[in-house]
């Protein structure tokens, strides 16, 4: 877990031995003492170097472990005791110095980084404070701004910015370890009080209570109901007013309110289900680690809508030429200008020039022969779709991945006008594509596992997250979205307001409630495809009762939204009114308000007062409940899958975890208990009756998570 050895005949060389991030477990703190207490009693032993292996100085504590009770030397003594020793001791930071590892390298007397090293205090992301003497040590080298920005946001740093900032005293572009030798070497004579960085005077900004208040006001506004970065900014205050005895007391406190906190369960939760994901496994035994993608090197995007133009841009800028294809000359060349300024100006904001010589545009799919793979992305309409895949299996060469970015068709229907049903899969983008991280990916019953893999890792390539999901109408994200959407309108003819919905929702800590971000996609989508399944329109019989539809209630504002020309904020009305078409400052309209009464009085419903509570149950229960049967069905593999997808497609808080981790913290007994509940109030909803797979798990006594898969039955899988 650590190798000692001893170089240049003096030095004592400590390697953490942890991989893959040579994490702080248990058993490296263990060596980590052992070796320094053999280091500074050895008189041989002049100077400490403390490095590690295949070039990861440390990831920090090792998250695992958060789970169970601390074994091993506890991290603060065990650091107070290496910046307390009488020999120099210098960090040779390559890779990463994250978390504790961030913290070890503070009480090194010096540290030493290469170039390409990130810094960071990311602990915040995890729910908790750095708890190792961060929070103390890092404004006394740095100053209170600096070090609150870091604390607070996680943010992980170049070598070149650390230096800058003087977290590191040298970077370099040679071996971090050697170059730390050899400075260590040099350090011996020198004194050491000044290098104790808890010993510094922490550099106090002449307005403290200024300062704290405006960030206290930043991270309020930026992560409603977060806990931990308002602990952060409470532990750096005791930096800047205690001495380092006093406020390593007060940090250890706060990190103690936030340790077993349910904000910490979920975050971290939400860092290994991230991980997780990634590891997709098919029935027939085809999985991620036996899988060999295929390498893309040139790509087609066909349409230049919304979704297209952020597709080319998601694949230009990592170096992969792309065709686009459009219908018509004058969209082809909307399509290309709005591509290329989106290029250029991401290019500028990460300084890098814009790859625009990769990009080629065209209106005859013919020139789509040697293409690696093809994007669809025309109108989400069957018809249309098949025929462009049908053009493409005569146009494109036999080896061709072609692939469809359609939000819930079939895809096996799409496979099955080719002639390679085994080369096409879903690749489900989120708007606006260049920005959203949610890949899906659409396995389809016949897609070959070179396939799915070779989609999984182009959205790697493209930074995107991917998720493996079955085919079926809807996906996951979608298909859980209609029940979560149902709820939120039967509670507006129930009594409640956009905007009350909304702002419980925003409370709870969604980056938008449901209308503001219908109104941001636009109501005339969902009105079409409501429209083409018959639940509105001219072709519904007139005898159907308005709020009835296909057996099961029904609610037809949205529909009445709609009629009035209200799409969203592109018509500048919608469920909310905006200053100009365009516009994204969201007011309650007066004239929602009366459609909703006049509404209400026109089916005699009296309005009653809808608690919070209530909303928030009822929205994410039947989400939840959705999860569960598409669990159940086969469609997605793991819970944890359903939570990364509404993680990074759909704005659910991360300190909640996921709509699946947020029903096992409420506590699956309760979700089934206000389930049953509001399925008896309204017996014809059907998505609030409860999931087979919830009794189930109730019955066996709730278990964690993690623990779902073990309950369901894998032969359905549709992965
Ligand atoms: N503890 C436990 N496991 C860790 C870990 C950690 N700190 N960091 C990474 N891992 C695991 C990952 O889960 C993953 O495991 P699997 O292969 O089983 O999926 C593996 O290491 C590789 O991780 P990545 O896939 O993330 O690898 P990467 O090369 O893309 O990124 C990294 C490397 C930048 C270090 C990234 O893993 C990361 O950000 N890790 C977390 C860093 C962090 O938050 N540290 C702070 C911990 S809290 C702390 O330190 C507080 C304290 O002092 C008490
Ligand atoms: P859009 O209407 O903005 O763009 C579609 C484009 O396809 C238009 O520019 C149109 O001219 C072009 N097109 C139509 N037929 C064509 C053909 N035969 N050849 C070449 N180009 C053709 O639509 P949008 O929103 O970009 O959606 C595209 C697809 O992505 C749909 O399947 C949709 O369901 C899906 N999607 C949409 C999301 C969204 O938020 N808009 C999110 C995720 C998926």
């Amino acid at each position: 877990m650590a190798r000692y050895e001893l170089v240049k005949r003096s030095v004592a060389l400590i390697t953490l031995t942890n991989p893959p991030v040579n994490a702080l477990s248990s058993a490296v703190r263990h060596a980590i003492a052992k070796s320094m207490d053999h280091a500074l009693n050895d008189p041989k032993v002049t100077a400490v170097v403390i490095c590690g292996e295949n070039g990861r100085f440390c990831g920090g504590a090792d998250i695992r472990e958060f789970a169970g009770p601390l074994r091993g030397p506890p991290l603060v003594p065990l650091l107070d005791a290496i910046e307390a020793g009488e020999k120099p001791v210098v960090a040779a930071i390559e890779g990463v110095a994250l978390g504790g590892g961030f913290e070890l390298a503070l009480v090194c007397h010096y540290r030493i980084a290469h170039f390409k090293a990130r810094l960071g205090l990311p602990e915040v992301t995890l729910g908790i404070l750095p708890a190792a003497g961060g929070t103390q040590r890092l404004p006394r080298l740095i100053g209170i701004p600096a070090a609150l920005e870091l604390i607070t946001t996680g943010r992980h740093i170049s070598a070149q910015e650390a230096l800058k900032l003087g977290i590191v005293d040298q970077v370099t572009e040679q071996n971090a370890c050697e170059v730390a030798v050899e400075f260590a070497l040099r350090a011996v004579a020198k004194p050491l009080s000044s290098r104790r960085v808890s010993m510094l005077t922490t550099p106090c900004p002449p307005d403290l209570d200024g300062l704290l208040e405006a960030v206290t006001m930043q991270v309020k506004k930026k992560a409603r109901g977060v806990m931990a970065p308002l602990a952060c900014i409470q532990a750096v205050r005791a930096a800047a007013t205690m001495p380092y005895s006093k406020g390593i007391k007060r940090e250890s406190e706060l990190m103690a309110t936030l340790f077993n906190s349910g904000q910490a369960r979920a975050l971290q939760y939400c860092f290994f289900a991230q991980r997780t994901a990634g590891k997709w496994t098919l029935p027939s035994g085809a999985q991620w680690n036996n899988s060999k993608p295929r390498e893309i090197r040139s790509a087609a995007i066909i349409g230049l809508g919304t979704m297209g133009r952020g597709i080319v841009v998601s694949l230009a800028r990592v170096g992969i030429s792309v065709i686009a294809v459009e219908s018509e000359k004058k969209l082809l060349e909307t399509g290309k200008q709005m591509v290329i300024g989106m290029l250029e100006r991401d290019a500028k904001r990460r300084g890098v020039s814009a790859s625009l010589n990769l990009l080629k545009f065209t209106l005859s799919l013919q020139d789509l022969k040697d293409v690696d793979l093809v994007i669809e992305a025309v109108f989400e309409d069957m018809a249309l779709k098949k025929r462009v895949f049908q053009e493409l299996s005569k146009v494109c060469r036999p080896a061709t991945l072609l692939c469809t970015n359609t939000s819930g068709l079939d895809v096996d229907a799409l496979a099955g006008v080719t002639d390679r049903p085994h080369l096409v899969v879903g690749m489900h983008f989120f708007s606006p594509a260049h920005v959203m991280k949610l890949l899906e990916v659409v396995c389809g019953p016949r897609s070959s596992s070179e396939t799915i893999a070779t989609a999984m890792i182009l959205g790697k390539r493209m930074g995107k997250v991917s998720v493996a999901v079955g085919n079926c109408p809807g996906f996951v994200g979608n298909r859980m979205l209609k029940p979560y959407l149902d709820q939120a309108t039967f509670l507006l003819e129930e009594g409640a307001t956009p905007e009350q919905i909304d702002k419980a929702l925003e409370d709870f800590g969604f980056a938008m409630g449901v209308f503001r971000m219908s109104d941001l996609a636009g109501l005339d989508v969902g009105w079409r495809v409501r429209k083409e399944s018959g639940l509105t329109g001219p072709d519904v019989d007139p005898k159907n009762p308005p709020r009835r539809r296909q057996g099961r209630r029904y609610c037809p504002i949205p529909d009445m939204v709609c009629e009035q020309g209200r799409f969203g904020q592109k018509t500048g009305r919608g469920w909310y009114m905006y200053d100009k078409p365009g516009g994204t400052n969201a007011k309650p309209d007066p004239l929602i308000q009366n459609l909703l009464e006049m509404y209400r009085s026109r089916y005699g419903i009296q309005p009653r007062n809808i608690s919070d509570q209530e909303i928030i149950e009822r929205c994410l229960f039947a989400l939840a409940n959705e999860g569960f049967r598409i669990l159940e069905d086969g469609i997605a593999a793991r819970p944890e899958d359903i939570d990364v997808i509404y993680l990074f497609g759909y704005g659910f808080p991360r300190h909640g975890g996921g709509p699946m981790f947020y029903a096992s913290m409420v506590g699956l007994e309760r979700v089934l208990e206000r389930l049953e509940h509001y399925h008896q109030a309204h017996p014809d909803v059907p998505h609030l009756e409860p999931s087979p797979l919830l009794k189930k798990l109730v019955a066996c006594g709730s278990p964690p998570v993690q623990k779902w898969r073990e309950h369901i039955k894998t032969m359905h899988s549709h992965l």
